[in-house]
């Protein structure tokens, strides 16, 4: 017996098609016209399109980071996805100081053991030592094929240009993908130090330290190394138009290069977020800044000729309000100030958050929750505008995702022999977005009071419904990790 998705409009990256699809076990087995539904589980699709679960190729699941960690981890942050609509992620597993890449591995691991839906690693590299650099290949083993590489936060994960040109290197001779954070940290700093010493310490103030030049200077930096290193350079979290044409350039001179940007960029700015009165700003405090609509402009313009290829989340997200709770009297009383242990006895504590910052942009932890809301806002904000189409959004939330990081067709489509990860998405159904009703551990939502059409109405993951409505039906333990391949395409 299997389950039979019947009259449903199929979209992939290619094509719209009405059909039945069949699945069995994992996979997905037939696809055709009047499928004979006996002895079969039968999903009725009329109305609706059945997409492929959204990948979503930049998270960051309980980071320590900004003096805390971000809040959701491999449990509550797989079903916010999975209510979103995606089915897949890829987080960043980051080299402690020190360590070995395997480390990161092992520590990630191990905090992916509750997994909900499936997912994959990308290592962040901090710590390029000579070992290290031998190290990189021997991850392709592990179904590790990218790595990634921050030009800024100085004095945390920020590497130099010689480290960025060693691992590219080496990268290219293996096939992987080299990821960067491009912002040039040396002169954030510089520009941090002035602003507080002027005493511009508030949300912001964020912005002018991280101006769209220092994104854009990075971005070329590394597009000129991946042309002379012939390394597949994949860029993060663009957000303005001096990074988008460094990277157009650069694909036009032929260089391996591409890059995504976030939804947040395409909606969230610099004046009415970021500027909002009071401290309510550090809500938005990610890097590089969210930027305003003369941007946002770019950034469409980017996904529709193809110079950005995916659409990602950068999901990182911490409280509002957080360090809520009797812990500080508590900690330093049994655990020198160490609150981790006290969230472990009480849940209801909220670790610390956004409020690290009062006073101070630069120790606002940045990042923002999305990781439910990157499908309905695109569909929301891109296709029933016609800024994009279905195709095309299935392309940039799945298809090139999958192809760019060696998990097609595996992931990333509707086809015979794939796994079946499906959406039956509606698109006339309508939802309006908020921190009271979302899944996503933050008190806070980006999009707050947005009313999206289109909708996952039920969420498939290989073959298992996670989600029929409001309903959740997934387990822990039941996402599984995706082993990537090598020597992926460049779109
Ligand atoms: O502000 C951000 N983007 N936080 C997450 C870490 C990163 O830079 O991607
Ligand atoms: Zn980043
Ligand atoms: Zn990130």
């Amino acid at each position: 017996m299997g389950t039979l998705f019947k009259n449903g409009t199929i979209v992939t990256a290619s094509d719209m098609v009405k059909a039945d699809v069949l699945v069995e076990g994992e996979k997905i087995v037939l696809i055709g016209q009047d499928i004979p539904t006996q002895g079969h589980e039968v999903v009725p699709c009329d109305g609706k399109y059945l997409m492929p679960g959204g990948i979503d190729v930049h998270t960051h699941l309980d980071l320590a980071f900004g003096g805390t960690y971000s809040n959701d981890d491999f449990d509550t942050g797989h079903k916010a996805a999975a209510f979103g609509g995606t089915t897949m992620h890829i987080d960043f597993a980051m080299q402690p100081k020190g360590g070995k890449l395997h480390d990161a591995l092992d520590i990630w691991r191990e905090k992916a053991k509750p997994a909900q839906i499936d997912y994959s690693f990308h290592i962040g590299v901090t710590d390029l030592r000579d070992e290290v650099l031998e190290e990189i290949p021997t991850l392709i083993d592990e179904g590790v094929t990218s790595l990634k590489l921050f030009m800024a936060y100085k004095n945390v994960f920020q590497i130099d240009d010689k480290t960025l040109y060693l691992a590219m290197s080496q990268a290219a001779k293996h096939g992987m993908m080299v990821m960067v954070h491009a912002e040039n940290g040396d002169v954030e700093e510089q520009l941090r130090k002035q602003l507080l010493a002027a005493g511009k310490t508030d949300p912001v103030d964020h912005y002018s330290s991280r101006p769209p030049e220092i994104e854009g200077e990075a971005t070329n930096r590394a597009a000129v190394l991946s042309g002379l290193t012939n390394c597949r350079l994949y860029v993060v979290h663009v957000t303005c138009e001096p990074a988008v044409e460094a990277i157009r350039r650069a694909r036009e001179l032929g260089y391996p290069v591409m890059g995504e940007t976030c939804v947040q960029y395409f909606y969230v700015t610099r004046d009415k977020h970021l500027g909002a009165p009071g401290f309510e700003g550090a809500k938005y405090v990610c890097s590089p800044p969210v930027r305003n609509e003369e941007h946002h402009a770019v950034l469409w313009q980017a996904v529709k000729d193809g110079t950005l290829q995916a659409v990602s989340t950068d999901h990182c997200d911490f409280w509002y309000e957080g360090g809520v709770g009797p812990v500080q009297e508590w900690a330093k009383a049994h655990n020198g100030g160490d609150w981790t242990a006290y969230e472990a006895q009480d849940p209801s504590y909220r670790r610390p958050g956004k409020e690290l910052g009062k006073g101070d942009f630069s120790k606002i932890p940045n990042g923002m929750p999305g990781i439910e809301d990157r499908m309905m806002v695109m569909w929301h904000l891109g296709v029933n505008s016609g800024k994009i189409s279905p195709s095309r959004f299935v392309e940039l939330n799945s298809t090139n995702p999958a192809k760019i990081f060696g998990c097609y067709p595996q992931k990333g489509t509707i086809a015979v022999g794939t796994d079946a990860d499906i959406l039956v998405w509606d698109p006339n159904a309508s939802h309006t977005i908020s921190a009271s009703t979302h899944h996503m551990k933050t008190d806070y939502n980006v999009y707050e009071g947005m009313t999206v059409k289109g909708v996952p109405q039920q969420v498939y993951l290989r073959g298992k419904r996670l989600v029929n409505g409001n309903l959740w039906l997934g387990k822990n333990g039941e996402g599984k990790f995706v082993h990537r391949k090598p020597n992926a395409p460049i779109l």
